[in-house]
């Protein structure tokens, strides 16, 4: 390279700094390098810059954005193993994994027993409402609880800030774990409330509805008041299937003789079923 264009690659690298384009300020030599290797047109070779400018731009905000939301790594909508759960409705999570319900401020419920996928869904959905462009929070329930126990003084004006309220999204996982007492059951009441029609709620749950009092200090009324507002407009996803965790204990954890014997016979007699 010619001192000539070394100082024009510079001059032109520090104009796309001041106007922000710190990729194509970082590869411009490898830029022009490839236009001239492709024989693009100058129209060519500027859209292909403002296309690489623009990837890479979404990379880093969903990078960025992926670790403010503190959505778990790793579990993905293409990571999950639709044969192992059939009973798992697809097309419904694929639905979902458009984000229309997160644009609509629906809410979507996933429940089923441990192990069946709940929780890697409902971040998966998180992630795919982090590339959409949504903002994300994602929170086991204890950890929410504390975080509103934390803020419980703190004027609702101020609390605007938090991200558990402004966020297009909030996952909350693991919401029956363990039974919350008076004051985080109201904290938890004001959360939804707060957010009902506002922004988008996913929860995952292992206990069926009907039991919630159960979690909610056994206040059957403010059970229902928190219902009342996560199901107003809600996609259920209920899972009924074997644990992903045991797969490999499927065989070990069945009663041999269901496995493998033929049924019992009385008396020399085959019994008819
Ligand atoms: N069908 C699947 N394909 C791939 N991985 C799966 C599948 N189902 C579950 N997993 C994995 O198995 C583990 C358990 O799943 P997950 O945590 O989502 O279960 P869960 O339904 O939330 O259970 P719990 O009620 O105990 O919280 C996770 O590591 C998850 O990524
Ligand atoms: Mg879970």
């Amino acid at each position: 390279m010619s001192a000539r264009t070394k100082l024009d690659l510079d001059a032109t690298a520090e104009r796309c700094t001041a106007l922000g384009l710190l990729h194509t300020a970082d590869a411009l030599p490898e830029l022009v390098e490839e236009a001239s290797r492709e024989n693009l047109s100058p129209l060519g070779f500027f859209h292909r810059v403002l296309e690489r400018e623009i990837e890479r731009k979404t990379e880093r905000r969903v990078a960025t954005s992926l670790k403010l939301s503190g959505l778990p790594t790793g579990k993905t909508l293409e990571g999950f193993d639709w044969t192992f759960q059939p009973r798992a409705d697809r097309t419904k999570l694929e639905r979902l994994a458009t984000c229309a319900f997160v644009r609509a401020r629906e809410n979507v419920l996933f429940l089923g027993p441990p192990g069946v996928g709940k929780s890697h869904l409902a971040v998966s959905l998180g992630v795919k409402a982090v590339k959409n462009g949504f903002s994300v929070t994602h929170f086991v329930l204890d950890d929410l609880m504390h975080a509103l126990r934390a803020d419980a003084a703190i004027p609702p004006a101020r609390l605007k800030a938090k991200r558990y309220l402004n966020s297009a999204l909030l996952i909350v996982d693991e919401v029956s774990f363990r039974p919350l007492d008076r004051h985080e059951a109201n904290l938890f009441f004001r959360l939804i409330s707060a957010r009902y029609e506002k922004g988008s709620v996913v929860l995952t749950a292992n206990k069926h509805v009907r039991d919630w009092p159960e979690i909610f200090a056994g206040d059957e009324i403010l059970t229902t008041a928190i219902l009342d507002r996560l199901l107003h407009h809600v996609h259920l996803v209920h899972i009924d299937g074997r644990s992903y965790r045991l797969r490999e204990l499927d065989g070990l954890l069945q009663p041999p003789a269901a496995a493998t014997s033929p049924p019992p016979q009385r008396g020399g007699e085959i019994t008819k079923s």
